[in-house]
């Protein structure tokens, strides 16, 4: 499963990419909103730390006005990605950019069929939000294992890209029902490595070998 970051903060990106696992990021306008400075420096600079697919989302919200935007943002660098939310208008753009060559990220899917036409109008990610399904009692995880069945009955490329992930279990489950991709903001993406018992393990190993040094040090001829 292909790791994205979901943040636009350039420390966090910076950190992360530093471990050579992050293969690309998710912003949104709420992410954005959060950073000091121009979204386009913003996003420019994300592309430059991570060599993948970078989702810039559009604001507008009639199919025109996405598809403007959809154009300024994947002006900025090859690797952004149009986001675009799954509304009809969203649909329409998709369409438009995806047959120009662009590629759309439709987020805000909440339903199968929302991400069946999603694949149909040529998007090349569909971003189901699996932690604001949990929020209302309704298990986001089912709703990632029924796009990738209706994806593999057709052979649609399209990947699931499972959005909102909230905790370590979130990514585990994405990656255990197949999903491509799994988004997930800083701490949840160093939660995945924390354990104790590697932290309990490696102490107990690292005295145990310093103990043996200092014993043989002290029997070693001068
Ligand atoms: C994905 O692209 C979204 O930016 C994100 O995963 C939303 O997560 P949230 O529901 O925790 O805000």
């Amino acid at each position: 499963m292909k790791i994205f970051l979901d943040t636009a903060s350039l420390k966090e990106i910076r950190e992360a990419a530093a471990l050579g696992l992050v293969d690309g990021v998710t912003t949104n306008p709420s992410l954005l909103a959060k950073e000091s400075g121009e979204p386009e420096e913003i996003l420019v600079e994300i592309c430059k730390t991570v060599d993948g697919p970078i989702s810039a989302e559009v604001v507008a919200t009639d199919a025109e006005g996405m598809v403007r935007e959809g154009h300024h943002w994947a002006s900025l660098h090859k690797n952004i990605v149009v986001k675009c939310p799954c509304t009809a208008e969203g649909l329409k753009a998709t369409r438009v950019l995806s047959s120009e060559g662009h590629r759309v990220n439709m987020t805000l899917v909440f339903s199968p069929s929302q991400a069946l036409l999603t694949a149909k109008a040529g998007a090349s990610f569909v971003s189901p939000f699996v932690g604001r399904l949990d929020d209302i009692s309704t298990p986001g995880m089912e709703l990632v294992a029924d796009i990738l069945q209706i994806y593999r009955n057709y052979s649609f490329r399209c990947e699931v890209l499972a959005a909102s992930l909230r905790h370590p279990l979130h990514v585990v489950e994405a990656a255990k029902a197949g999903a491509h991709i799994g988004t997930m903001p800083m701490s949840v993406f160093q939660s995945l490595l924390k354990h104790p018992l590697t932290d309990i393990g490696l102490k107990r190993f690292l005295d145990d070998w310093e103990k043996a040094k200092k014993e043989l040090g002290a029997k070693a001829p001068r």
